[in-house]
C-alpha cells in the first residue's frame, strides 16, 4: 500500500488516553494538590491501554486514515538502559493493528511526559540527557520501523519548556525563563539527534512508498496579536513573543541553528550538526490567538467579546489559514498533527470542524504542501493542568467509568462526512479492504 498523498486522522498522546502511567513525572505531579485546577488526576484516564482495538475500530469506523498517537517513554524504559519487551509488544499490536484497518501511523516519542528516572537526573535542563533520549529513539525505530514511517520525535518543545520551567504549570513547576530558554534549547537538539537515531535505525518502509521514515516535530503555532493596536508595548510584546516562541523555534527545527532570545534576558546561540536537514516535514498544532498585553497581570487574554470554548480559549478557526502561511515560509511540507475545540456540549465543534476544513482547502488550493489534518482528538482526555475540564473528544468518556462505551457526538458523524468528500474513491477503497484485525 502506497502512502495516501493525504492523511484524515485524529491525534491523542498516550498520558491523556492510556491510564495507568504512574512511572512518569506528570503522574507524581497530579497527585499534588492544587496542580490540576479541577482536582483530578490521569488514572484510569480513558483505559486506552486495554481499549485500543476498539478506538482504533472507532476511527476506522469514521473512515480515516491516519492516527497520529504517542509512546509513553517510561512504559518503553522504565529504568534507564532496561527496556521493557512487553510494553514494545503492546505498541507493536497497535500499530500492526492500525496498518491492518489502513490508518498509517503518526508515532510522537515525547508528549509532555518524562519517566521519573529522567526526571530525577534533571530531566531537559540538562544537555547531557539528550543522549537518553537519542538512545530511547534509536530503540524504537529498530524495534517499530518496520510498522512505521511517520515519526514525530517531540511535541511542542516550546510549550514544555515554557509551562515546566517559566509558567509553573507543568512538572517541575519552575519559574524562570532563562532555564526555559535552556530546556527548549537541549529539546531542539535532541529533537536533531533522535532524527538522526532514526534514519539510522529505521531503514525498513512500512508501506512500500518509497520512504523508511518521514521525521518532524509538531509546533504549536500559536497567533499573537496586539491587545490594543494602538499601544506600542502591546504591538511590541505581540512582535517579540511571534519572534521566539514562533519563529526562533521553527527556524531551528527547519534550518538546523539554535538562536532563542527574550528581550532582557537570556539569549542562547547553538549550532548543531544533526539540526541541519532534520525534518521532513513541520508538524502543525493550532487552536486559537491571543491577544497580548505587557501591562497589567495576565499577558495573554482572549479577545474582548470573542465567543470562547470551555477553556476560554478563543474560537478561532479562521486563524488556521494563516497559520498555515505562515509556517509554509519555512519552506517544508507541513503536516497539521492538531487542530481542535474543548467543547463538552459539542455546540462549537461542528461548525468549527466545517469551517476549519474549508480553509485547509484553501491552503491547499494555494500551493501549499499539506500532507493530512489530524483531529484533537478521537475521545474525551485528561487535558494536562485544566484535568477532565477541556474535553476535545470526537467521542465522550465518562472517566469514573473509563470502560463503558465511549459516547460519540453529532461532530465524529459531521468529520466523517467531510472526509468522505474530500477523500478519493480509491483511497477510501485501501482503507474498506483492510482486514479488521492484525
Ligand atoms: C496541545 C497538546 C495536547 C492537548 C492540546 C489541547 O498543546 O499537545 O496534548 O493538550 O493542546
Amino acid at each position: 500500500m502506497a502512502l495516501p498523498p493525504f492523511l484524515w486522522g485524529v491525534a491523542t498522546s498516550s498520558h491523556q488516553i492510556e491510564g495507568g502511567n504512574a512511572n512518569n513525572d506528570w503522574w507524581d505531579w497530579e497527585q499534588i494538590p492544587g496542580k490540576i485546577r479541577d482536582g483530578t488526576r490521569s488514572g484510569d484516564a480513558c483505559a486506552s491501554w486495554e481499549r485500543w482495538e476498539e478506538d482504533l475500530d472507532l476511527i476506522r469506523g469514521l473512515g480515516l486514515n491516519g492516527y497520529r498517537l504517542s509512546i509513553e517513554w517510561s512504559r518503553i524504559e522504565p529504568e534507564a538502559g532496561r527496556y521493557d519487551e512487553r510494553a514494545l509488544l503492546r505498541y507493536r499490536a497497535m500499530l500492526e493493528g492500525c496498518r491492518a484497518r489502513g490508518i498509517d501511523p503518526v508515532v510522537t516519542l515525547h508528549h509532555f511526559t518524562n519517566p521519573r528516572w529522567f526526571a530525577a537526573k534533571g530531566g531537559w535542563e540538562e544537555r547531557a540527557n539528550i543522549a537518553h533520549f537519542e538512545r530511547y529513539a534509536r530503540h524504537l525505530g529498530a524495534a517499530l520501523g518496520d510498522v512505521v514511517d511517520l515519526w514525530v520525535t517531540i511535541n511542542e518543545p516550546e510549550v514544555f519548556g515554557f509551562y515546566a520551567y517559566d509558567a509553573g504549570l507543568f512538572p517541575p513547576g519552575m519559574r524562570d525563563r532563562v532555564r526555559a530558554l535552556n530546556v527548549i534549547a537541549n529539546l531542539l537538539e535532541a529533537h536533531g539527534l533522535a532524527s538522526q537515531a532514526l534514519r539510522e535505525s529505521d531503514r525498513v518502509d512500512a508501506d512500500g512508498d518509497g520512504k523508511a521514515t518521514l521525521i518532524g516535530a509538531a509546533k504549536h503555532w500559536v497567533l499573537l496579536e496586539p491587545k490594543s493596536w494602538w499601544s506600542s508595548f502591546d504591538n511590541f510584546a505581540s512582535w517579540a513573543q511571534h519572534r521566539i516562541f514562533n519563529v526562533a523555534v521553527t527556524r531551528a527545527l527547519t534550518g538546523g541553528t539554535i538562536d532563542l532570545s527574550v528581550p532582557g534576558s537570556a539569549r542562547i546561540r547553538r549550532t548543531v550538526d544533526a539540526l541541519a536537514g532534520s525534518s521532513d516535514f513541520l508538524g502543525v498544532n493550532y487552536y486559537t490567538r491571543w491577544m497580548v498585553s505587557p501591562v497589567g497581570k495576565i499577558p495573554l487574554t482572549a479577545r474582548k467579546g470573542a465567543p470562547v470554548n470551555d477553556l476560554g480559549w478563543e474560537i478561532y478557526p479562521e486563524g488556521i489559514e494563516r497559520a498555515l502561511t505562515e509556517c509554509a515560509r519555512f519552506g517544508l511540507p507541513l503536516l497539521i498533527t492538531e487542530n481542535g475545540i474543548a467543547d463538552a456540549e459539542d455546540q462549537w465543534r461542528p461548525q468549527f470542524l466545517r469551517k476549519s476544513l474549508t480553509l485547509v482547502d484553501r491552503a491547499r488550493a494555494s500551493g501549499i504542501d499539506i500532507r493530512g489534518y489530524l483531529h484533537w482528538s478521537l475521545l474525551d482526555n485528561f487535558e494536562w493542568m485544566d484535568g477532565r475540564n477541556g474535553r476535545f473528544g470526537l467521542y465522550a468518556v465518562d472517566f469514573d467509568h473509563p470502560m463503558d462505551p465511549r459516547v460519540e457526538r453529532a461532530s465524529a458523524r459531521v468529520y466523517a462526512e467531510e472526509v468522505a468528500k474530500r477523500r478519493s474513491p480509491i483511497e477510501a477503497e485501501i482503507t474498506s479492504e483492510a482486514s479488521p484485525r492484525p
